[in-house]
């Protein structure tokens, strides 16, 4: 017992020397390496973003609490990050890979992120975040399976398939950038894929000889749950699987009260996993669909992703048309229903045995208000632009993170107004100042014809209401108090709002951002930044000795040796963790 104390805080103590406290939660490392491979998922070759070689990249599938290390070789021709979309980054913004936080990695290079998935359950995604990339791909799925000792509060599925949706262009993103630059629309998009392939050939008018589709294999009878994520750029899809319910049952790390769906909007950045029970008598096989959503869809027929559920007793293939699409092209009501009725199951355990309802979010007193507004994008300083509150975000050479590290002034400005700015667009720096332990109430206007989604790196918030027309405080009063689900990512529909609820409880700065990612190129975005002004390192790691400098902080940074690369970070936390490992085993085996 003696010796048992006496190792625990040796391990304490080694944490507390070299910053590294992730107790004993065990590591699992990664190794990605990203670069441009040719494919032809719409039968035009083209390069794309790979990951180890493979597109969509592999996918991440940890344990809640585990330190997850991932080495990211950067083998394109440009900058690079990648980020992680809802997983939480608690006290590491560090890690977040969007260029708020992170100096990019430059081509050639490779850099390690080190983060713990604490007290996170639940289905996410990854994609890089710089330059238009996730329009080439480099994206892939990241799952956190539950620790065993918290119970699924749903049967364990059969298996687990993950399904990224999302539009698709012929054009690589360099010509997609430099369509934008230039002040044009992207157009149309020329398909939709599903886990980096297109349509299944459903109809020969529209989907030409010779694609690659997907096909799902599945048993008769099982129960899976399938996690759908759409990663595309622009477009909301809807998802559907012909003949057969979706039991929506969590959401971006929440589980939900367990409803069947025919189909479900699934909108940009936006994650589900669903419970799909394999209940058909397999007379054919059956189409997997994600038709995009409020656009004239004579127009759009061909932007249809098209995939394969097959029974192993199959008896045929799937024909005849593709299940029918909700009939509403031009009335957004069925959605935004949709949407309100997802809500929180708040009697179902999260990440930690506590149910997650125990937290009384609508009695709460918010400390901050923002209202945050989006219009069509305009012309500033003879360039076109997108703006938030009426202030498109410029990304500052030096990351806001780590000119507060080195006390540079000048960076940022902590200055982002509570209500739109009544005078003419401008470009800024400005950022939200958020009240570490605040409760901050953020509604999202949407003042464009375009459906938007936003999410926000660092939390989950929780969706509380959404409606039509210009919010008032009297909106207020139809707020869901309750089982308004928590999670990352939120659509706000053309000429609506949504208004959304944010612990500030996660010291750092945090990407708030339309998902949208034409939108979020020309500059609709901001940054919560959440400041605990007693510094320690409880609520906020230090900075780790890895990070990567750039801007008016370049000539800090060590010229990496492109061949032997190494990290002192790295290296050092491998070799003191063994050392940690070694010793608590030698007293072990001694006492
Ligand atoms: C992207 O497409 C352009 C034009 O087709 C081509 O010149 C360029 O090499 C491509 N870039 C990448 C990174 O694939
Ligand atoms: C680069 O990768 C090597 C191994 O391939 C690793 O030892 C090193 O720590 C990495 N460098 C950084 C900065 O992450
Ligand atoms: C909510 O979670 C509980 C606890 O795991 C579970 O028993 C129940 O079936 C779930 N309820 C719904 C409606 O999904
Ligand atoms: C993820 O890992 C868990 C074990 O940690 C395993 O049970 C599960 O099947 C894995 N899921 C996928 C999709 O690989
Ligand atoms: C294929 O699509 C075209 C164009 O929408 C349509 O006219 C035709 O009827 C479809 N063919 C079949 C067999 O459904
Ligand atoms: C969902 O649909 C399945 C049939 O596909 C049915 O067995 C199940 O009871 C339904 N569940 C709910 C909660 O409605
Ligand atoms: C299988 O189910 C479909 C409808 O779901 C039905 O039309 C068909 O007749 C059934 N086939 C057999 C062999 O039972
Ligand atoms: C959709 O596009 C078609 C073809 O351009 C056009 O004829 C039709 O009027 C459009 N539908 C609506 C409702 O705008
Ligand atoms: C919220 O504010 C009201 C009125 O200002 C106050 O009475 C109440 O105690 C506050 N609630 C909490 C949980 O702080
Ligand atoms: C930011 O907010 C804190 C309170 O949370 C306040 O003390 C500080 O003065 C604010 N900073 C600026 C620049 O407004
Ligand atoms: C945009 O805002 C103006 C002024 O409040 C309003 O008249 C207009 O209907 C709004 N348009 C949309 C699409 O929300
Ligand atoms: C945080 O950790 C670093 C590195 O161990 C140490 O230098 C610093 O003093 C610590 N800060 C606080 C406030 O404990």
């Amino acid at each position: 017992m003696a010796t048992y104390i006496a190792s625990s805080l040796f391990i304490v103590y080694i944490c507390f020397f070299t910053r590294l406290c992730f107790a004993d939660d065990p590591f699992v490392n990664f190794d990605f390496v990203v670069s441009y491979i040719t494919a032809s998922p719409l039968g035009v070759p083209q390069q794309v973003i790979a990951i180890n070689g493979k597109f969509p990249g592999p996918i991440i599938n940890v344990t809640t609490n585990n330190n997850v290390v991932v080495n990211v070789k950067n083998k394109l021709d440009e900058n690079l990050l990648l980020t992680w979309n809802g997983i939480q980054q608690r006290r590491v913004s560090w890690q977040d890979g969007v260029l708020g936080t992170n100096c990019p990695i430059p081509p050639k290079w490779n850099w390690t992120y080190q983060f713990q998935v604490k007290d996170q359950i639940g289905s996410f995604f990854y994609f890089p975040s710089l330059n238009f990339q996730r329009a080439s791909g480099g994206y892939g799925g990241f799952i956190i399976t539950n620790r065993d000792i918290i119970a699924l509060p749903f049967a364990t599925p059969d298996g687990d398939i993950t399904i990224l949706i999302g539009d698709w262009y012929t054009r690589n993103h360099t010509a997609l950038r430099k369509t934008l630059n230039a002040g044009k629309d992207l157009g149309m998009p020329d398909g939709v894929l599903m886990n980096g392939k297109g349509p299944y050939q459903y109809n020969s008018t529209l989907v030409p000889d010779g694609i690659d589709y997907e096909t799902i294999n599945v048993q008769p009878g099982k129960t899976y749950r399938v996690r759908v994520h759409n990663v595309g750029m622009s477009t909301s899809l809807n998802f559907r699987i012909q003949n057969h319910n979706l039991l929506l049952a969590e959401t971006e790390g929440s589980y939900t009260v367990q409803q069947n769906y025919t189909n479900l909007d699934i909108h940009v950045g936006q994650s589900y996993s669903f419970l799909v029970t394999m209940d058909q008598n397999a007379s054919t096989d059956y189409y997997i669909v994600a038709s995009p959503r409020f656009v004239n869809e004579s127009i759009w027929q061909r932007v249809t992703g098209v995939a394969i559920l097959h029974y192993s007793n199959s008896k045929g293939k799937a024909s005849g048309p593709l299940p029918d699409p909700p009939n509403d092209q031009y009335d957004k009501t069925f959605s935004m229903n949709q949407a309100r009725s997802i809500r929180w199951n708040v009697s179902a355990s999260g990440a930690r045995p506590n149910p997650q309802g125990s937290f009384h979010y609508g009695s709460i007193n918010v400390t901050d208000l923002y209202v945050l507004k989006n219009k069509p994008a305009v012309t500033i300083n003879g360039k076109k632009r997108t703006t938030l509150s009426g202030i498109s975000f410029v990304n500052p050479s030096t990351p806001i993170r780590l000119a507060d590290q080195f006390k540079l002034k000048g960076v940022y400005k902590l200055d982002f107004p509570t209500r739109p700015i009544t005078g003419p667009p401008k470009m800024a720096t400005s950022i939200i100042n958020g009240t570490y332990k605040g409760f901050m109430e953020v509604i999202l206007q949407n003042n464009d014809t375009k459906m938007q989604s936003y999410h926000m790196d660092g939390y989950a918030f929780f969706v509380v209401g959404m409606d039509f027309g210009e919010w008032t405080e009297n909106s207020r009063g139809t707020y869901n108090k309750w089982d308004g689900i928590a999670r990352s990512t939120t659509q706000v529909f053309p000429g609506a709002w949504t208004a959304i609820l944010i612990s500030l409880d996660n010291v750092g700065v945090w990407n708030l951002r339309t998902d949208n990612l034409d939108s979020w190129y020309l500059g609709q975005e901001t940054y919560v930044k959440v400041y605990n002004p007693e510094v320690n390192n409880k609520t906020e790691f230090p900075m780790p000795d890895n990070a990567l400098f750039c801007g008016s902080l370049s000539k800090l940074q060590k010229p990496q040796k492109i061949s032997a690369a190494t990290s002192i970070m790295g290296t050092t936390s491998k070799l003191l963790w063994s050392l940690v490992v070694m010793i608590s085993t030698v007293i072990s085996v001694f006492s």
